[in-house]
Protein backbone atom coordinates (compact mmCIF):
# COMPACT_ATOMS: atom_id res chain seq x y z
CA UNK A 1 0.00 0.00 0.00
CA UNK A 2 1.08 2.96 -0.79
CA UNK A 3 1.45 5.46 1.67
CA UNK A 4 1.69 9.23 1.18
CA UNK A 5 3.26 11.44 3.22
CA UNK A 6 0.97 14.71 3.64
CA UNK A 7 3.24 18.17 4.62
CA UNK A 8 0.75 20.50 6.39
CA UNK A 9 1.88 24.01 5.40
CA UNK A 10 0.65 27.01 7.67
CA UNK A 11 0.05 30.10 5.85
CA UNK A 12 1.15 32.91 7.15
CA UNK A 13 -0.31 35.96 8.34
CA UNK A 14 -0.06 39.20 6.01
CA UNK A 15 3.46 40.71 6.85
CA UNK A 16 3.41 44.65 7.68
CA UNK A 17 4.04 45.83 4.38
CA UNK A 18 0.81 43.88 3.40
CA UNK A 19 -1.17 45.27 6.26
CA UNK A 20 -0.10 48.91 6.07
CA UNK A 21 -0.73 48.60 2.19
CA UNK A 22 -4.45 47.69 3.05
CA UNK A 23 -4.63 50.32 5.81
CA UNK A 24 -4.16 47.79 9.10
CA UNK A 25 -2.35 47.23 11.81
CA UNK A 26 -2.52 44.05 13.49
CA UNK A 27 -0.78 42.89 17.11
CA UNK A 28 -1.71 39.61 18.61
CA UNK A 29 -0.85 38.77 22.48
CA UNK A 30 -2.51 37.09 24.78
CA UNK A 31 -5.34 35.36 22.95
CA UNK A 32 -6.23 38.42 21.35
CA UNK A 33 -5.99 39.71 17.63
CA UNK A 34 -6.39 43.73 17.58
CA UNK A 35 -6.46 44.85 14.18
CA UNK A 36 -6.55 48.93 13.76
CA UNK A 37 -8.18 50.60 11.18
CA UNK A 38 -5.24 52.78 10.44
CA UNK A 39 -5.80 55.64 8.10
CA UNK A 40 -6.63 58.34 10.04
CA UNK A 41 -5.94 61.07 7.47
CA UNK A 42 -8.74 59.41 5.39
CA UNK A 43 -11.14 58.65 8.56
CA UNK A 44 -10.10 54.73 8.21
CA UNK A 45 -11.52 54.38 4.53
CA UNK A 46 -11.41 51.03 3.92
CA UNK A 47 -11.03 49.77 -0.24
CA UNK A 48 -10.59 46.07 -1.59
CA UNK A 49 -7.53 45.33 0.22
CA UNK A 50 -8.91 46.29 3.13
CA UNK A 51 -10.82 43.41 3.02
CA UNK A 52 -9.02 40.77 1.21
CA UNK A 53 -6.56 41.75 3.82
CA UNK A 54 -8.90 41.10 6.44
CA UNK A 55 -9.91 38.00 5.10
CA UNK A 56 -6.35 36.52 4.80
CA UNK A 57 -5.66 37.92 8.49
CA UNK A 58 -8.64 35.32 9.82
CA UNK A 59 -7.70 32.82 7.48
CA UNK A 60 -4.04 32.90 9.48
CA UNK A 61 -4.85 33.78 12.57
CA UNK A 62 -3.02 31.55 15.36
CA UNK A 63 -5.58 29.09 16.63
CA UNK A 64 -4.76 30.10 20.05
CA UNK A 65 -6.83 33.14 19.09
CA UNK A 66 -9.99 33.71 21.18
CA UNK A 67 -11.19 37.32 21.14
CA UNK A 68 -10.90 39.89 17.93
CA UNK A 69 -10.87 43.67 18.62
CA UNK A 70 -11.15 45.35 15.59
CA UNK A 71 -10.72 49.70 16.31
CA UNK A 72 -9.94 52.86 14.60
CA UNK A 73 -7.01 55.07 14.58
CA UNK A 74 -8.01 58.63 15.13
CA UNK A 75 -11.56 60.19 15.24
CA UNK A 76 -13.61 57.98 13.22
CA UNK A 77 -13.73 54.05 13.42
CA UNK A 78 -14.26 54.22 9.80
CA UNK A 79 -16.14 56.44 7.11
CA UNK A 80 -16.81 53.61 4.92
CA UNK A 81 -15.63 52.82 1.69
CA UNK A 82 -12.52 54.80 0.01
CA UNK A 83 -15.12 57.09 -2.29
CA UNK A 84 -12.04 56.92 -4.87
CA UNK A 85 -13.22 53.12 -5.80
CA UNK A 86 -16.31 54.52 -7.61
CA UNK A 87 -13.95 56.37 -9.45
CA UNK A 88 -12.76 56.06 -12.78
CA UNK A 89 -9.06 55.24 -11.42
CA UNK A 90 -10.10 53.49 -8.64
CA UNK A 91 -7.55 53.90 -5.64
CA UNK A 92 -3.99 53.18 -6.04
CA UNK A 93 -2.80 49.61 -7.03
CA UNK A 94 -6.60 48.49 -7.05
CA UNK A 95 -9.52 48.58 -10.18
CA UNK A 96 -12.34 50.82 -9.56
CA UNK A 97 -15.58 48.94 -9.46
CA UNK A 98 -17.41 51.04 -12.50
CA UNK A 99 -14.01 48.86 -14.35
CA UNK A 100 -15.67 45.71 -13.55
CA UNK A 101 -18.57 47.04 -15.82
CA UNK A 102 -19.11 47.66 -19.46
CA UNK A 103 -17.95 44.13 -20.59
CA UNK A 104 -21.25 42.32 -20.19
CA UNK A 105 -21.94 39.63 -18.12
CA UNK A 106 -18.49 38.92 -17.76
CA UNK A 107 -17.87 41.63 -16.27
CA UNK A 108 -20.99 41.62 -13.97
CA UNK A 109 -19.53 37.80 -13.00
CA UNK A 110 -16.00 39.13 -12.04
CA UNK A 111 -17.54 42.31 -10.27
CA UNK A 112 -20.25 39.82 -8.04
CA UNK A 113 -16.83 37.67 -7.46
CA UNK A 114 -14.35 40.50 -6.35
CA UNK A 115 -17.67 41.65 -3.93
CA UNK A 116 -17.92 37.76 -2.52
CA UNK A 117 -13.69 37.65 -2.32
CA UNK A 118 -14.36 40.99 0.07
CA UNK A 119 -17.11 39.81 2.19
CA UNK A 120 -14.61 37.19 3.28
CA UNK A 121 -13.12 39.63 5.04
CA UNK A 122 -16.74 40.03 7.14
CA UNK A 123 -17.67 36.30 7.41
CA UNK A 124 -14.88 34.98 9.43
CA UNK A 125 -15.95 37.58 12.39
CA UNK A 126 -18.50 35.27 13.18
CA UNK A 127 -16.81 31.90 13.65
CA UNK A 128 -17.49 30.35 17.11
CA UNK A 129 -13.72 29.91 18.25
CA UNK A 130 -13.34 33.23 18.74
CA UNK A 131 -15.77 36.66 20.15
CA UNK A 132 -15.20 39.48 17.72
CA UNK A 133 -15.54 42.96 19.39
CA UNK A 134 -16.12 46.52 17.42
CA UNK A 135 -14.55 49.14 19.42
CA UNK A 136 -16.38 52.09 17.49
CA UNK A 137 -15.18 55.95 18.18
CA UNK A 138 -16.68 58.92 15.98
CA UNK A 139 -18.42 57.79 12.89
CA UNK A 140 -18.99 54.30 11.31
CA UNK A 141 -20.52 54.70 7.98
CA UNK A 142 -21.52 52.43 5.36
CA UNK A 143 -19.23 49.50 5.50
CA UNK A 144 -17.62 50.92 8.77
CA UNK A 145 -21.06 50.45 10.22
CA UNK A 146 -21.05 46.93 8.16
CA UNK A 147 -18.04 46.02 9.69
CA UNK A 148 -18.90 46.80 13.41
CA UNK A 149 -22.15 44.32 12.28
CA UNK A 150 -19.88 41.91 11.50
CA UNK A 151 -18.58 41.85 14.89
CA UNK A 152 -20.29 39.56 17.78
CA UNK A 153 -20.19 42.50 20.45
CA UNK A 154 -19.88 46.24 19.71
CA UNK A 155 -18.57 48.27 22.73
CA UNK A 156 -19.32 52.11 21.68
CA UNK A 157 -17.90 55.85 23.00
CA UNK A 158 -20.02 57.86 23.56
CA UNK A 159 -19.27 59.97 20.42
CA UNK A 160 -19.90 57.58 18.08
CA UNK A 161 -22.43 57.68 15.40
CA UNK A 162 -23.71 54.66 13.08
CA UNK A 163 -24.98 55.63 9.24
CA UNK A 164 -26.28 52.85 6.95
CA UNK A 165 -25.61 55.24 3.87
CA UNK A 166 -25.31 53.42 0.54
CA UNK A 167 -28.86 53.70 -0.13
CA UNK A 168 -28.08 57.65 -0.17
CA UNK A 169 -25.28 56.97 -2.56
CA UNK A 170 -27.58 54.96 -4.97
CA UNK A 171 -26.34 51.85 -3.89
CA UNK A 172 -27.18 48.47 -1.09
CA UNK A 173 -25.32 47.30 2.12
CA UNK A 174 -23.68 44.52 0.72
CA UNK A 175 -20.51 43.93 2.91
CA UNK A 176 -22.87 41.07 5.36
CA UNK A 177 -24.48 43.75 6.84
CA UNK A 178 -28.50 43.39 6.39
CA UNK A 179 -28.90 40.67 8.37
CA UNK A 180 -27.25 41.12 11.53
CA UNK A 181 -29.17 44.53 11.43
CA UNK A 182 -32.43 43.27 10.61
CA UNK A 183 -31.71 40.52 13.46
CA UNK A 184 -31.17 43.14 15.82
CA UNK A 185 -33.02 46.24 14.95
CA UNK A 186 -35.86 44.47 13.41
CA UNK A 187 -37.10 44.93 9.57
CA UNK A 188 -39.42 48.04 10.05
CA UNK A 189 -36.17 49.60 12.10
CA UNK A 190 -33.76 48.49 9.15
CA UNK A 191 -35.99 50.06 6.78
CA UNK A 192 -35.56 53.16 8.09
CA UNK A 193 -32.50 53.34 9.06
CA UNK A 194 -31.02 52.43 5.70
CA UNK A 195 -33.54 54.08 3.89
CA UNK A 196 -33.15 57.35 5.74
CA UNK A 197 -29.37 56.85 5.61
CA UNK A 198 -29.37 59.07 9.28
CA UNK A 199 -26.79 58.70 11.76
CA UNK A 200 -27.65 57.09 14.89
CA UNK A 201 -25.91 58.21 18.41
CA UNK A 202 -24.36 55.90 20.44
CA UNK A 203 -27.28 56.20 23.51
CA UNK A 204 -30.08 55.64 20.50
CA UNK A 205 -27.67 52.80 19.73
CA UNK A 206 -27.89 51.28 22.80
CA UNK A 207 -31.41 51.51 23.15
CA UNK A 208 -31.51 49.56 19.42
CA UNK A 209 -29.16 46.96 21.07
CA UNK A 210 -26.62 47.70 18.04
CA UNK A 211 -24.35 48.59 21.15
CA UNK A 212 -23.51 45.90 24.25
CA UNK A 213 -21.78 49.13 26.02
CA UNK A 214 -21.77 53.00 25.34
CA UNK A 215 -19.05 54.64 27.59
CA UNK A 216 -17.08 57.72 27.81
CA UNK A 217 -14.59 58.10 24.86
CA UNK A 218 -11.57 58.40 27.43
CA UNK A 219 -12.44 55.02 28.88
CA UNK A 220 -13.53 53.26 25.47
CA UNK A 221 -9.98 51.27 25.78
CA UNK A 222 -10.25 50.20 29.32
CA UNK A 223 -14.08 49.08 28.91
CA UNK A 224 -13.00 46.78 25.68
CA UNK A 225 -9.81 45.20 27.92
CA UNK A 226 -12.27 44.48 30.87
CA UNK A 227 -14.60 43.39 28.72
CA UNK A 228 -12.26 41.20 26.82
CA UNK A 229 -10.09 39.69 30.20
CA UNK A 230 -14.29 38.70 31.36
CA UNK A 231 -13.94 36.91 27.65
CA UNK A 232 -11.11 34.94 28.57
CA UNK A 233 -11.91 33.46 31.96
CA UNK A 234 -14.58 31.01 30.17
CA UNK A 235 -13.33 27.84 29.14
CA UNK A 236 -12.11 27.82 25.46
CA UNK A 237 -14.72 24.89 23.90
CA UNK A 238 -17.20 25.56 26.58
CA UNK A 239 -17.25 29.35 24.70
CA UNK A 240 -17.69 28.41 21.33
CA UNK A 241 -20.07 25.35 21.62
CA UNK A 242 -21.87 28.03 23.37
CA UNK A 243 -21.24 30.60 20.85
CA UNK A 244 -22.37 27.37 18.43
CA UNK A 245 -25.61 26.78 19.93
CA UNK A 246 -26.30 30.68 20.40
CA UNK A 247 -26.04 31.07 16.42
CA UNK A 248 -27.77 28.09 16.03
CA UNK A 249 -30.67 29.46 18.12
CA UNK A 250 -32.10 32.41 15.37
CA UNK A 251 -34.81 30.64 13.39
CA UNK A 252 -35.27 27.21 14.80
CA UNK A 253 -38.12 26.49 16.62
CA UNK A 254 -37.84 25.55 20.34
CA UNK A 255 -37.96 21.73 19.79
CA UNK A 256 -34.70 21.60 17.28
CA UNK A 257 -33.01 24.03 19.75
CA UNK A 258 -33.50 21.70 22.61
CA UNK A 259 -32.06 19.05 20.71
CA UNK A 260 -29.21 21.13 19.82
CA UNK A 261 -28.62 21.79 23.49
CA UNK A 262 -28.77 18.07 24.73
CA UNK A 263 -26.06 17.59 21.81
CA UNK A 264 -23.60 19.78 22.63
CA UNK A 265 -23.86 19.11 26.14
CA UNK A 266 -22.91 15.08 25.55
CA UNK A 267 -20.02 16.54 23.57
CA UNK A 268 -19.35 18.72 26.69
CA UNK A 269 -19.56 16.41 29.36
CA UNK A 270 -17.65 13.73 27.31
CA UNK A 271 -14.79 15.70 26.44
CA UNK A 272 -14.37 16.56 30.21
CA UNK A 273 -14.69 12.99 31.40
CA UNK A 274 -12.06 12.54 28.90
CA UNK A 275 -9.80 15.15 30.07
CA UNK A 276 -10.66 14.22 33.99
CA UNK A 277 -9.62 10.39 33.05
CA UNK A 278 -6.30 11.33 31.42
CA UNK A 279 -5.51 13.58 34.31
CA UNK A 280 -5.99 10.87 36.81
CA UNK A 281 -3.87 8.60 34.33
CA UNK A 282 -0.89 10.99 34.41
N1 LIG B 1 -13.29 57.98 1.09
C1 LIG B 1 -12.22 58.71 0.74
N2 LIG B 1 -11.77 59.76 1.45
C2 LIG B 1 -12.43 60.07 2.59
C3 LIG B 1 -13.55 59.34 3.02
C4 LIG B 1 -13.98 58.23 2.21
N3 LIG B 1 -15.01 57.47 2.55
N4 LIG B 1 -14.00 59.87 4.18
C5 LIG B 1 -13.19 60.91 4.46
N5 LIG B 1 -12.25 61.03 3.50
C6 LIG B 1 -11.19 62.03 3.43
C7 LIG B 1 -11.75 63.41 3.15
O1 LIG B 1 -11.95 63.60 1.77
C8 LIG B 1 -10.67 64.29 3.74
O2 LIG B 1 -9.63 64.36 2.81
P1 LIG B 1 -8.77 65.74 2.63
O3 LIG B 1 -8.07 65.92 3.94
O4 LIG B 1 -7.86 65.41 1.50
O5 LIG B 1 -9.78 66.80 2.35
C9 LIG B 1 -10.18 63.49 4.93
O6 LIG B 1 -10.57 62.14 4.71
C10 LIG B 1 -10.80 63.93 6.25
O7 LIG B 1 -12.20 63.94 6.07
P2 LIG B 1 -13.13 65.15 6.60
O8 LIG B 1 -14.42 65.08 5.87
O9 LIG B 1 -12.36 66.43 6.54
O10 LIG B 1 -13.28 64.71 8.13
P3 LIG B 1 -14.47 65.00 9.12
O11 LIG B 1 -14.02 64.46 10.43
O12 LIG B 1 -14.90 66.41 9.02
O13 LIG B 1 -15.69 64.11 8.58
C11 LIG B 1 -16.72 62.07 7.84
C12 LIG B 1 -15.60 62.71 8.66
C13 LIG B 1 -18.09 62.39 8.44
C14 LIG B 1 -16.48 60.56 7.90
C15 LIG B 1 -16.70 62.59 6.38
O14 LIG B 1 -15.35 62.54 5.91
C16 LIG B 1 -17.56 61.81 5.42
O15 LIG B 1 -18.76 62.00 5.39
N6 LIG B 1 -16.93 60.94 4.59
C17 LIG B 1 -17.60 60.23 3.53
C18 LIG B 1 -18.44 59.08 4.08
C19 LIG B 1 -19.03 58.21 2.99
O16 LIG B 1 -19.86 58.66 2.21
N7 LIG B 1 -18.62 56.91 2.94
C20 LIG B 1 -19.12 55.95 2.00
C21 LIG B 1 -20.29 55.20 2.60
S1 LIG B 1 -20.95 53.94 1.57
C22 LIG B 1 -19.96 52.57 1.81
O17 LIG B 1 -19.14 52.52 2.67
C23 LIG B 1 -20.18 51.32 0.92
Amino acid sequence: MNVRRRTVVEAAIPTEDQLAEAGLRLRVAGGVATITLARPERRNAMTGRTWTVLAHVGQTLPTSVRIVVINGEGPSFSSGIDLAMFGPEGVEGEPSLMGYLGAGPAGEAALEAAIAGYQEGFLWLRRPGIVSIAAVRGHAIGAGFQLALACDLRVLADDARLCMKEPALGLVPDLTGTKPLVDTVGLSRAIELCLTARSVSASEARDLRLAELVVDGADLDRAVDDLVAALLATPPEAAAATKALLQQAVGGTLEEQAARERRAQVARLSSLARQRSQGSAG
